[in-house]
């Protein structure tokens, strides 16, 4: 397939695998990017020489395109924003947080910059912004999530609706051949893919995080967290303690400091499966395997043909 996402990216796919902290490391971003997709690496959860070394690593493992997440929530991200240009990273997602403030350094690096958003008002901004792509992430996503809680089906036509010219990346609850299809029909022109990737062999989560995700069901996921930055969550005990928090009226202090520091490392990365911030999606409840990376791309790339042939017949 051919269209402006791939020929953006370089890419032979239109699928994008999400910057994911504690997941996405240069293993998962490099075989994406072999498989034919845009593999990225997940700055969010490293220190400025931990995502030095893992671009290099990625860059040895993949001659193929590939990108790094920066999430502007997170601390040194100048240094970050500085090994990016000076390792010459092609591509560059950036997320929570004002698009306006990297894009233009970026592209004057000769740098591509899509910005993840959840609703059409940030991606007016974004237009505004002149970024090259732009990812919609709906309520349905693993990981921060947007306020609004807007779901993938009705966010992609709405924004769809506000854009002029900015090719849209579709996010949330996309795991398979069917649902990259339908957001296809929705109007985007690429996909991006976190929590499906999060549970394959290449990705960084523990065992024990992975395996727990594989068991999931409809309702195990919710979004939490909503007086700091709403986050799709695993209902386990820490979800408990801040929903109860939550209810009680406390304020944004007090969940801070119930939530403290590193929370998601020890929950995703470490597999404390009882105290950590064990983030992941809503399609968790359709994902029973741990497959490598190839495994999901052939079978997504598959189902999506077989899918596309079959629903060319209908007619009203
Ligand atoms: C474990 C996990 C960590 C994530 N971390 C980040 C992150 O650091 N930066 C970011 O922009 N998005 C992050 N996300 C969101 C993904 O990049 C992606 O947009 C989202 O997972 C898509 O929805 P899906 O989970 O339904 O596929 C994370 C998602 C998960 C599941």
């Amino acid at each position: 397939m051919e269209n402006k996402i791939t020929s953006l990216f370089g890419i032979k796919y239109p699928i994008i695998a999400g910057g994911m902290v504690w997941c996405s490391g240069w293993r998962l971003a490099a075989a994406v990017s072999n498989a034919g997709g845009l593999g990225l690496i997940g700055a969010g959860s490293m220190h400025p020489d931990t995502l030095r070394e893992h671009i290099r690593k990625c860059k040895a493992a993949t001659d193929k395109p590939f990108g790094v997440n920066v999430p502007m929530l997170y601390p040194d991200l100048e240094e970050i924003m500085q090994i990016i240009v000076d390792e010459k990273v092609p591509i560059v997602f950036t997320s929570a947080g004002n698009p306006k403030t990297w894009t233009n350094h970026l592209q004057g690096h000769g740098i591509k910059v899509a910005h993840v958003i959840a609703s059409s008002k940030f991606a007016m901004k974004c237009e505004e912004a002149g970024v090259d792509a732009i990812v919609a992430e709906g309520f349905e996503a693993g990981g921060h999530n947007g306020r609004e809680e807007t779901t993938t089906m009705v966010l992609i036509p709405q924004i769809k609706k506000v854009l002029t010219k900015t090719p849209l990346i579709a996010a949330g609850g996309i795991g398979t051949g069917n649902t990259m299809l339908a957001a296809m029909a929705l109007g985007a022109e690429g996909v991006q893919i976190g929590s499906r990737f999060a549970i394959t062999e290449e990705s960084s989560a523990s065992d024990e995080f992975k395996k727990l995700c594989v068991g999931l069901k409809e309702g195990d996921t919710m979004l939490s967290l909503k007086k700091l930055s709403p986050t799709r969550l695993v209902k386990n005990e820490f979800y408990q303690k801040v929903q109860e928090a939550e209810d009680r009226g406390a304020s944004a202090d007090e969940i801070r400091e119930i939530l403290g520091r590193r929370r998601s490392k020890k929950g995703i990365f470490e597999g404390d499966l009882v105290e950590g911030e064990l983030e992941i999606g809503q399609i968790t409840s359709l994902i029973d395997d741990i497959p490598s990376v190839g495994e999901v791309m052939k079978n997504i790339i598959a189902e999506f043909n077989d899918s596309a042939k079959r629903l060319g017949g209908l007619n009203l």
